[in-house]
This record gives structure tokens, sequence and C-alpha cells, in this order.
């Protein structure tokens, strides 16, 4: 069993079935195309909507947590760039984990892919709605508010108005009260969902199905489109900043800052699907890492920059809707530019959802070529040659959840998910120096030895700790054992991590870069809560399940490991 569970595909196999059996693709793009798809898939509800909450709670310096967030980014797509060059194919990190981890590793991945496909596409199908009715309003179509939004927001709205009196609730509140107390009812139970959500959702995934692909003229006019809606808040913005918003930078310190990880790192997921193109690329081991790099500069730029303009704009207490981009030109009296801005996004973030929702059939397609996944997934439609079967799941995994569920919740699963997936990644690195596979790599990420700086690293952190922790050292120390495991497990987990790798480094001379990768999305998935966590586990657990159900018994590698 063993041997199966970690059996690895070989490199050159894979290499030789893409040869042999030719992917058919056509080998066209080059640096800009890759910039202009990674743009396509990384700008999306983040920067459009959940930029929003991120500032409401930690103020002007979320800007910084932009800067940190792309750091962690930056290690990440070296290593995915180091797999792409050594396996241009297009599994992406599924594919990756079979090469280095095993067919197990593989699975997991595949499945925690699915969070960051699927379900961050229920963010992005949400975030479209809220920029939809928003625009519906500007022309002066007003749809019933309880077809436009989840019945999570109402019922709390509800719930506050019977605790402070509805006079006290803010603007979304008032809105989501309004959608309880109009919605039709069965019962008592009132019949709320955000029926834009599964709208564009069922209409994108008919546009997939039946084979328009974003060719890639459509995505760079997609592009810019987008970067041109930023770029034109970014410079119609710096006319209304008041620099007296940007005191004070971090309003509610480092907590309040660090509980928008997970919305900032949302906002630059998807620099990574580039690497599912490498069978298209003209000199993929050239030309992915430095598209990575680029997409990633580029966005941090913008990102940060229209941080600072939003947050300067208005009070950052003012930021804590939906689409704040269009909102803050509302607040400043400009409505001609809010109303242009609502819709180019409806625009923008419709190329957001048709990207994660190409992605997700095809990368279960592979899997179930694999044989980890029920044939049905790899069925090809014979007219339209898509993954026909993969798409309408896909279509209903991802519409069912944003008719009914909280952005925030997709949010924190999509990035615990991603994270994880990133890890693996990085870890992936270290395993292909270790077992020489990192020779075949065309692209290497930078070797810096390790043996001594992470263990120093470490120290310098504890070091770190006792000078400026001394808060959080004395809460420690009024906890017992059991609820130091309890609610600082994930911090233990980091810490010990951490001190793990100093002592690998230490004997094996791992690679700086992704050991940093490793520890920097490690800590910040830290950051997510243990709820997050939880439902991950849960969610790992399920896919475990289904593996041991199917895939384990009817995977291809199968064959040659009964036969050992
Ligand atoms: N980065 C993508 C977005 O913000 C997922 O929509």
């Amino acid at each position: 069993m063993k041997n199966q569970l970690f059996k690895k595909k070989s490199v050159d196999q894979i290499l030789l079935d893409s040869e042999t059996k030719g992917s058919g693709l056509a080998k066209i793009l080059g640096v800009r195309d890759l910039v202009s798809l990674g743009i396509a898939a990384i700008v999306g509800a983040g920067i459009f909507s959940t930029i929003g909450l991120a500032a409401f709670n930690g103020g002007p310096a979320v800007s910084m947590l932009f800067v940190f967030v792309a750091f962690a980014c930056v290690f990440t797509a070296l290593s995915y760039a180091q797999f792409a060059s050594t396996v241009p194919v297009s599994g992406s990190a599924y594919t990756y984990a079979y090469v280095a981890f095993g067919e197990l590793f593989a699975w997991i991945i595949g499945w925690a892919l699915v969070l960051e496909y699927a379900v961050s596409n229920m963010v992005v199908a949400i975030s479209w709605s809220q920029y939809f009715v928003s625009m519906c309003e500007g022309f002066g179509i007003h749809i019933p508010k309880w077809l436009t939004m989840a019945p999570g927001y109402a019922i709390e709205a509800h719930q506050k108005m019977l605790d402070v009196g509805a006079e006290n609730l803010t603007g979304i509140d008032r809105i989501a009260l309004q959608a309880y107390e109009t919605a039709p009812r069965i019962g008592d139970m009132p019949i709320i969902f955000d029926f834009p959500a599964g709208l564009i959702t069922v209409l994108v995934t008919m546009l997939v199905y039946i084979g328009i692909k974003e060719s890639q003229r459509a995505s760079n006019i997609m592009v810019i489109i987008k970067v041109g809606i930023i770029l034109a808040v970014i410079l119609g913005g710096v006319f209304f900043v008041k620099p007296e918003n940007w005191t004070p930078f971090a309003p509610n310190g480092l907590g309040g800052v660090m509980s928008g990880v997970a919305a900032v790192f949302f906002a630059f997921i998807g620099f990574d699907s580039i690497s599912t193109t490498a069978e298209e690329c003209k000199n993929p081991q050239r030309d992915l890492p430095k598209a990575m790099i680029y997409c990633l500069v580029i966005c941090a730029v913008l990102y940060v920059l229209i941080t600072l303009v939003l947050t300067g704009m208005v009070n950052y207490t003012e930021l804590n809707v939906k689409d704040p981009l269009a909102y803050v030109f509302q607040y400043v009296g400009f409505d001609n530019m809010a109303g242009i801005i609502s819709v180019t996004s409806v625009i923008a973030i419709t190329s957001a959802l048709l990207v994660f929702q190409l992605a997700q059939p095809r990368i279960w397609m592979t899997m179930s070529r694999d044989g980890l996944l029920w044939k049905k997934f790899s069925t090809i439609h014979p007219k339209y040659k898509t993954p026909s079967f993969a798409t309408i799941v896909t279509g209903f995994v991802v519409a069912v959840p944003a008719l009914f569920f909280k952005m925030d919740f997709f949010v924190d699963l999509t990035s615990v998910g991603t994270f994880f997936a990133f890890i693996l990644v990085c870890a992936g690195v270290l395993y292909m120096d270790k077992s020489g596979l990192s020779k075949k790599s065309k692209f290497k990420v930078p070797y810096v030895n390790g043996k001594y700086l992470v263990g120093l690293g470490f120290i310098a952190g504890l070091v770190l700790m006792y000078l400026y922790g001394q808060d959080s050292l004395a809460e420690w120390k009024t906890l017992g054992a059991s609820e130091v495991i309890l609610h600082k497990s994930l911090v233990l987990v980091f810490w010990i991590t951490w001190l793990t790798l100093s002592i690998l480094s230490f004997k094996h001379d791992f690679s700086l870069l992704p050991v940093t990768g490793i520890l920097i999305n490690l800590y910040l998935m830290s950051e997510l809560g243990a709820s997050n966590w939880i439902i991950f586990i849960i969610w790992l657990a399920i896919g475990l399940l289904i593996y041991f159900m199917y895939g384990y018994k009817h995977s291809k590698l199968r064959e040659n490991t009964v036969s050992e």
C-alpha cells in the first residue's frame, strides 16, 4: 500500500507522454502574453471587493501587508517556475506533487486546488453580483434586496437590529435588514439568495462548455480594461486624497492589519495559473519565471497604490463596502466616475470568473486521466471539444454555494487551501534538490545555502519575539499547557516547523529561498485562525475518503505498483 501511496510519476515518462501523445497545443505564448494571462487571472474580486473589508479592519497600513504578501508569492513563484521548467506540462501543482511526493500528495494538492479555483470563483461571482447590483442602481433599476445577497447577511442584520436598534445600523446592515424584512417567506423563513451571483456563474459555465475560449486577443482587451480601471482610480482618486486620512496608519494595530491576510492574499492568487500554459509557451523555461515575477511586481505596485488612494480618499471606517472602487467616488460626489467604474468592473470581473471556470474542469480532467477521478470527468464533448461533464459539475459546484453563502467564508477557505498548495510546491523544490531532479530543471530557484541561515533566522525570530512580543509572552504564561495547545496551536505549528527546517537545513544544506517561501506562507496561514484550519482539515478528510474509495483502486499507477 505504502508503495502505491508514495509512488511518483517519472519526469521522463511525463515528458515522453506529452511528446508522443502530443497535446496538439500550439506553442505561441511569449512573455507578454503570459503576463497578460497572469493579470487576467490575478486581478479580480480581491482588488475590486475584498480589499474593502481588509482596509476597514487594518486601516491604511494594509498597503504594507500587500508588500509582505507579495514577497511570499515571489518565493512561491520561483518554486513554481522551477517545476514548470522541469515538467512543462499543464497539470500545475497537481502534476508537480505527483513527481515530488507521489500519488497521495498529488491527490491532496488536486483536492486543495478545488479551493483555489472553484471556491475562489464563488467569491468572484459574489463580487460580480455586487458590482452588477450597484451598476443597475446607477441606471435606476432596483433589484429586490432579497434577491441580491446571502441569507447570512440579512439574518445577522436582523439580529443586530434586535440588539442595538435599527437606527444604529450602518450602510450594509441597513440594506441587509431591508432584505430580511421584504423577503417572501415560507412559514417564518425568509427566502433570500444572491441571484445575480448564481446567474453569472451559469452563463459563464455555458460559454466555457460550448468552448468559447478566452482568445489571446480577448484576454488582452480584458486586461487593458482591468488595468485601465485601476489606473483610473489611482490617477483620478489622487486628487481627492486627504493625507490626514492616513493618520493613524494602523488604527487597530498589527492585529487589525493581519486580519486582512486572507483578503490580501486572495488578491494575488492566480499568478500560479499561468504555469498551466507551459505546453503552449514558446520557451517555458525562460519565459514562465520572468512572467510570474513581472505579474507579481505589477500587481503589487498597483495594489499598494490603490490601497493608499482608497484609504486617503475616505476614512478607513467608510470602507466596509463590497464595491469600494466605485463607492469612494460616490462618496466624494463624483457619481459619473463611480458609474463608469461599476460598468467596467462588471466586465473585468467576468473575465476573472471565466479564467478559473476554464481551469477547474481541466485539472479534474487531468486527475481523471490518471485514474484518480471517475472516467466521466475526462469526457470530451464530441462537438465542442471541451471537458463537458467536468465543466457542468464545476458550474453546479460554484453556482449553488454562491447563491447562499457569505463571501468572507469563501475568501478564508480559498486562502487556506492555496497557502497549503504553495507550501507543498516550495517543499517540492527541496525534494528536487535532494533527489537530483533539479539537474533536469532549466530554471532553478537561485541557490543560497541555508545550512546556518535558517537556524540563525530561527534564533533571531525568538530574540525578536522576546524583545518585542512581551505582551504575547505574558499572555502565553497565563495559559495552561492544554490551553496553549488549544488556542496557540497554529503559532506552535509555525515555530516547530521553523525549528525542524533549521535542523534539516543544517543536515542537508537546504536552499534558503524555498525554505523562506514555506515559512512565510505558513506564517500567513497561521494568521487565518483555527476555525479555517478546522474546515480545511475536514475538507482534506473528505478528499481522502474519496481517494480511498475510488482513486486508490483505479489509479493508473496502481497496475505497475501491484505487479512490483
Ligand atoms: N486573485 C483573484 C481575485 O482577486 C482570485 O479574484
